[in-house]
């Protein structure tokens, strides 16, 4: 009789352990039921801001200190995720409400083409215009593309080998943030549009000296690197959103990964490929990372019941490993997959995923824009729900 109810137990133990792992593998359970609540919202959050779609601030971003809707103008870094985020509603629901919608605020930014005053125009830009192209072909689409990477290309110093992230100032001679890796999916892009190859080739030398020179033996990465643009030297290895010059800020590893993943995409190199893996690795072991995967801002800030969670960077993580699933056999990608979709089951839950016609009608709460700048910290991120919808999109698009 004792031996009967210590097999009962340990077969209990073994079940209940197994529908843990399991439930960690499955896609994220209620996929439909998340589309449907992001669709509701954003229906929601645009009609809250649609008598704003003439003023020059128009693009929802955040949630200001006051309580209202915190609208941007279209030269703002993050004024194509609001777009892009329509049209992974499209492509998600296949709702042509959402198509049109998509359509009007992605035109809202053809000026954007001509922007030479920082990188960002390859978020902005690629993030519209480029998944507008994934619906449907559009010479006149194509052109902006083109347009943009002429535009970004005048950035490139070629003697250092990288796209400068912003203009020259006391602080810095030429700055390239890590984030500057996003910028590239839209060189790729314009180079398949073109055939010049020009915009490929700068792309892989970005790509080539930011693994070089951003990152550490660990495979964390450096936020902001200060170069001689003559020589291609390294003066300074500094942070500007993270806590320290040495740590390693949430956000920066998320844009490394998802950049890394993208470069291999396009071009079949398998070091970037292994270099996204090993920061795959770093993110998915670190030992600061909380039980449900969402990143405090920064891996090495110090941890206390106050430390703000960064959803933004948890939901570009999602999104970035589903891609680099497609790169993976099915036995190699399982670790990834499932630490994806823990992630999404993560932000799908009520702790991450705002209630019906609150949070100003964003879909995700707790990301962090800039801390050390106490700047929209814990608060909904426009990108941090663009990056969601990428993520379920992928999810559900991925063999
Ligand atoms: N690219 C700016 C940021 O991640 O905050």
């Amino acid at each position: 009789m004792k031996n009967i109810l210590k097999s009962i137990a340990l077969l209990s133990c073994i079940l209940l352990f197994q529908s843990y792992n399991n439930s960690d593998r499955q896609p994220p359970k209620s996929n439909n039921k998340v589309v449907n609540a992001c669709a509701e919202q954003y229906t929601f959050l645009s009609k809250s801001i649609y008598d704003k779609l003439n003023t020059k601030r128009m693009m929802p971003r955040s949630i200001k200190k006051n309580g209202e809707t915190g609208l941007t103008g279209i030269y703002d870094w993050t004024s194509g995720f609001y777009p892009g985020s329509l049209w992974y509603l499209n492509l998600l629901t296949n709702d042509s409400k959402w198509e049109s919608l998509a359509t009007e605020y992605t035109e809202r930014l053809d000026s954007v083409q001509h922007w030479r005053e920082n990188h960002d125009i390859g978020f902005m830009i690629e993030c519209s215009y480029g998944n507008a192209l994934k619906k449907s072909p559009s010479k006149a689409y194509d052109d902006v593309i083109v347009q943009t990477a002429k535009s970004l290309a005048t950035r490139f110093h070629p003697k250092a080998g990288i796209i400068q992230s912003w203009n020259a100032s006391k602080k810095w001679n030429c700055p390239v943030i890590v984030d500057n890796m996003m910028n590239l999916e839209l060189l790729f892009h314009a180079t398949k549009i073109s055939g010049d190859s020009t915009f490929y080739n700068i792309a892989v030398s970005h790509a080539n000296a930011t693994m070089k020179n951003h990152f550490r033996d660990d495979y964390s990465s450096y936020h902001v690197l200060n170069y001689n643009t003559e020589t291609g030297e390294v003066l300074a290895k500094k942070t500007h959103q993270g806590y320290a010059d040495d740590s390693s800020w949430a956000r920066g590893q998320a844009w490394g990964l998802y950049g890394f993943t993208m470069c291999y995409r396009a071009t079949k190199d398998p070091k970037y490929l292994e270099q996204a893996l090993h920061i795959a690795d770093y993110i998915k072991n670190h030992p600061n990372l909380p039980k449900d995967n969402i990143p405090y801002w920064d891996y090495n800030a110090p941890v206390n019941s106050d430390t703000p969670r960064d959803a933004s960077a948890a939901a570009i993580t999602a999104s970035a490993l589903y891609e680099l699933c497609t790169f993976l056999d099915k036995k190699e990608r399982k670790t990834y997959k499932s630490f994806a979709n823990s992630i999404i089951n993560s932000l799908s839950s009520p702790d991450y995923f705002a209630e019906s016609q609150t949070n100003n009608g964003f879909l995700l709460k707790h990301s962090v824009g800039s801390l050390p700048h106490n700047s929209e910290i814990d608060v909904p991120l426009n990108y941090a729900d663009y990056y969601f919808l990428e993520a379920l999109y992928r999810n559900k698009t991925l063999k």
